[in-house]
């Protein structure tokens, strides 16, 4: 039998001289896949089971290794595993504990497995949790966006195309629109769910063994739905990081455009929305400042995640299938991607709830830039019979009086505008109204107020 000394490396036996120092030092994982130690212990308990099931493995060791690796979990608990940089990483220190615990019978649990295997079986379980995590945590985004919104059905701004005044808005309406975007990531991580559910445990090194072990038992016990069907795509597949990573991306991204969007309406030009003091920071010369610090470290943040799924992709390209040492930076790059869109999360979700629209501000903006002309368009289109080019024309010419004037489109007599076009009537005064021109888009997913209603009504039910 092999000799396993407790402070030699398991392949002692093969390689007689320890690793340099330099690569001990900067080749472990350690400090980063510990955090994969509950579902490792997971891993090998079930696969434990299915060995003894299997007849593999004898009732007396199995119920020996499960016994250790329990009490390794509560050791890890209570902070008082002691991690060993010498064993690499999490599986290798976990399997040198066991052997202190039990003794030589601790051998058997590695038993028609691989780290290959092991390490992506641990880190698909981790990812399937992280990626309920962050859509419980865009859930409470969801909600504070929903809760300003039924707030802010009547506050009126302007939309804006080209950050030039364009058509009246709700405020609501144009903060639901954030619901939309961080809904559809939901989706995207969700989607992520069915990529993870692939069983990579009992593949070993790369082809498979000729144990007769029963990857469906595995398969079941450890949440999967199905295992996977060729063993070297296994152990080289990280299409499952990609998708994190690309959600992690994606929404981080979505962060980064309400945060500019937040610096832009905060700014002393705009100036449409104010600031709590807990989420702004002053200046170190400036007495007067308060700076969106909070918004823009979620805008600068998107760098990271970014670079990290490039770094990901990089890392895959022209590498040859199955298992290289390069593959072990997955971890690295995923727990810190994981680690900032949360961050953010719960930074947006804060600056939100701290947040209060100038009401006067933005109706005051909105009555400038002439944003109901494209609603008098309409309204001669409708009630004139003509078509919509030469209702454009015809408002562009009341839009050009307007300017020479120095008059805003409410301010025009009805004298005036017959002037321009003589079929005009006074009724047309009420089109210029901010009100009226918000609530006359009913059409599905316009900014009319029963829209928006119905809107955060159906996501709320959504929610519960
Ligand atoms: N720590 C390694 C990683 O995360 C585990 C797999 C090691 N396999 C190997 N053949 N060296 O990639």
């Amino acid at each position: 039998m092999t000799k396993n000394k407790n402070n030699q490396t398991i392949w002692n036996t093969r390689i007689k001289k320890n690793v340099s120092t330099l690569f001990q030092k900067v080749g472990n994982s350690i400090d980063i896949d510990k955090k994969l130690y509950k579902e490792d212990i997971e891993g090998s308990i079930v696969h434990t089971e299915m060995l003894f099931r299997q007849k593999i493995i004898s009732f007396k060791i199995k119920n020996k290794i499960i016994y250790g690796l329990n009490k390794i979990e509560k050791e890890i608990l209570k902070n008082k595993f002691e991690y060993n940089k010498k064993y690499e990483d999490i599986h290798m220190n976990i399997e040198k504990r066991l052997f202190q615990i039990i003794g030589e019978e601790a051998g058997y649990v590695h038993t028609a497995r691989s780290r290959n295997d092991q390490v992506i079986t641990d880190f698909k379980m981790w990812i399937r949790s992280a990626t309920k995590e962050v859509n419980k945590n865009l859930d409470n985004i969801i909600k504070t966006i929903l809760k300003i919104s039924e707030k802010n059905i009547y506050t009126i701004m302007p939309g804006f195309t080209h950050l030039k005044n364009a058509q009246a808005v709700s405020f609501a309406h144009y903060l639901m629109a954030y619901v939309e975007m961080f809904n559809r990531d939901k989706q995207r991580f969700f989607n992520n769910l069915e990529s993870l559910s692939e069983n990579p445990l009992g593949v070993a090194a790369l082809t498979g063994t000729s144990f007769n072990i029963d990857r469906n038992f595995t398969t079941k016990n450890l949440g999967f739905k199905k295992p996977t069907n060729n063993s070297i795509d296994t152990v080289a597949d990280r299409d499952f990081v990609l998708d994190f990573l690309y959600s992690v991306s994606v929404c981080s991204m979505h962060i980064s455009r309400i945060a500019e969007e937040l610096i832009i309406w905060n700014s002393d030009g705009f100036n449409l929305i104010n600031l709590s003091d807990k989420v702004v920071t002053g200046s170190s010369i400036m007495p007067q400042k308060k700076n969106p610090d909070l918004l823009e470290f979620l805008r600068g943040k998107t760098g990271s995640t970014y670079g990290n799924l490039f770094s990901m992709l990089t890392i895959l390209k022209g590498l040859p299938i199955s298992y290289f040492k390069d593959l072990q930076d997955d971890k690295e790059i995923v727990f810190k991607s994981n680690e900032t869109l949360g961050n953010c999360i719960l930074i947006l979700n804060e600056v939100l709830k701290n947040l209060n629209p100038n009401k006067q501000k933005m109706l005051n903006l909105a009555n400038t830039g002439y944003i109901t002309a494209t609603d008098l368009a309409d309204y001669l289109v409708k009630n004139h019979s003509m078509s919509f080019r030469k209702a454009y024309k015809i408002t562009a010419s009341v839009v050009n009086y307007a300017e020479k004037k120095k008059k805003k489109l409410n301010e025009l007599s009805i004298d005036e505008l017959k002037s321009i076009e003589s079929k005009l009537t006074i009724e047309v005064l009420k089109i210029f109204d901010l009100k009226n021109s918000v609530n006359s888009k009913k059409s599905y997913g316009g900014t009319s107020f029963d829209n928006i209603k119905k809107m955060i009504i159906n996501y709320k039910k959504n929610l519960k």
